[in-house]
């Protein structure tokens, strides 16, 4: 599908973003685990959420449809099959990582594959983990010594709590973690440089898992006496990665607003904001009750102030490292110059991101400099609209997008169903607060 942007002369509306892609694989997979039935609601509705789900019931897990989220009928830590079949988790990293974790502590074996982009990402970072706590797991080597899927786990072998001091700070690798901690023998540990999204934290508490938090950051579970227990029902939050671009849009239109209702507000999600209201932005958070344990708002976001540009720096990069493209789309409306630096992770996830962002602007006739951790950016420039591939990467179809918005001449996005990953329905959305400044062509 290819959309079609051209300036839109205004932008003005409500909505409600879809559920949390992060806390519905999650409400998906800590309710499989547990006792009970779980009925989760305003689940995220796209593809990589149902690949979880898909992965679950081919590991023995019932899920049906209910509302607009799922009925999930737990099976308890003892409860998973050895699945018939390879586990597909399509283009999602997070289903890999996470089920990694899943597979290797309930010692059901399996293999785990993906499409094209995510054969490409590395797993090593979870594999290697997992092999100290004595999973047996391979993927195939990469020329660069990594290891990607498929990845396979051999069946009937028990894990051992180690303690794991990660390099990078995933919450993926984290969750996946101490998901193999829920089963094993003794206590795992786990401690990130810095602190990545902490839902599973969250959740997992709540479910009722023995988790000690410690002062250094680190996290220990045991696998717990009691089988975990599932709220009977769970209502997933707005998700404020996909919040991020109707923000976003709404600030580089002239006089664009958008109020979005029920967004996760969660303090390690939502760096994109305080970034933003740094450079300027006028963005209201008005609280709503909370949500699966998160923090919830309202934001309404006023465009048409003069942003500045600002420094990120890489202890903020955590915060807010799913929004890198779209607030570089942002930075390039905004006066002076914008530095972000310690976003190396951004080059291995659905697309090189930095490389993509910084030849995306650069054809949109942005002065941008790739740097090995990040971007440069100088503003403001007029943009001028482009063809630009998607590259099979949803957060760079919907940045550019709306950097089409405030460009003269047209915008042209190849690849824009990639958005269906994680927002399903954006461009009808968009198209309908802008007046029909977005059309698409299957
Ligand atoms: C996610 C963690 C982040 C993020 C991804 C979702 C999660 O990845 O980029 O979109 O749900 O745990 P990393 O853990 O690789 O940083």
């Amino acid at each position: 599908m290819r959309a079609l942007i051209r300036r839109a002369a205004r932008l003005s509306g409500s909505a409600q973003p879809p559920g949390d892609k992060s806390i519905s694989h999650r409400a998906l997979i800590f309710s499989a685990l547990a006792s009970g039935t779980c009925a989760i609601d305003n689940l995220s509705p796209g593809e990589d959420v149902r690949s979880t789900a898909a992965c679950l019931r081919a590991l023995g897990v019932s899920i049906e449809a209910h509302g607009n989220g799922a009925l999930v009928r737990g099976v308890g830590l003892g409860g998973l099959r050895t699945p018939a079949a390879v586990l597909d988790c399509g283009n999602s990293g997070t289903t890999m990582r996470l089920l990694a974790g899943v597979v290797a502590g309930a010692g059901v074996g399996g293999v785990l594959d993906g499409d094209e982009s995510l054969r490409g990402r590395p797993m090593k970072r979870v594999l290697g983990p997992l092999r100290q706590m004595g999973a047996k797991c391979e993927g195939t080597r990469s020329a660069k010594g990594d290891e990607m899927a498929p990845l396979r786990f051999e069946t009937g072998v028990g894990l051992t709590g180690v303690r794991h001091d990660l390099t990078v700070a995933s919450a993926q690798v984290k969750t996946c973690l101490l998901l193999a901690g829920l089963f094993a023998e003794g206590e795992t540990t786990v401690r990130e440089p810095e602190v990545s999204r902490d839902h599973t934290e969250r959740m997992l508490k709540a479910f009722g898992a023995p988790l000690t938090f410690w002062p250094d950051r680190a996290i220990s579970i045991r696998s717990p006496a009691e089988p975990l227990r599932s709220p009977s029902s769970l209502t997933v939050p707005g998700d404020p990665s996909s919040a991020a671009f109707l923000l976003a849009a709404a600030l580089v239109v002239p006089g664009g607003e958008v109020t979005l209702t029920g967004v996760d507000v969660n303090p390690t999600r939502i760096g994109f904001l305080r970034v933003l209201q740094r450079m300027g932005a006028q963005i209201e958070l008005l609280p709503e009750a909370d949500r699966a344990g998160d923090p919830v708002a309202t934001l309404k976001a006023r465009g048409g102030g003069q942003l500045t540009g600002t420094e990120i720096t890489p202890g903020e990069v955590p915060s807010l490292l799913d929004e890198v493209p779209i607030l570089a789309v942002v930075a390039s409306q905004a006066k002076g110059r914008t530095v972000i630096r310690g976003a190396q992770e951004l080059r291995v996830k659905e697309s090189d991101r930095l490389a993509k962002v910084a030849a995306g602007l650069a054809a949109m006739g942005v002065p941008v400099q790739e740097l090995p951790d990040g971007l440069i950016i100088d503003g403001p420039v007029p943009l001028q609209g482009a063809r630009i591939d998607a590259a099979r990467d949803h957060r760079i179809a919907m940045s550019f997008s709306v950097a089409g918005l405030c460009a003269a001449g047209d915008t042209e996005i190849l690849g824009a169903e990639w958005a269906d990953i994680s927002y399903p329905g954006f461009y009808t959305l968009l198209s309908g607060l802008t007046d029909g400044a977005v059309t698409t062509i299957p």
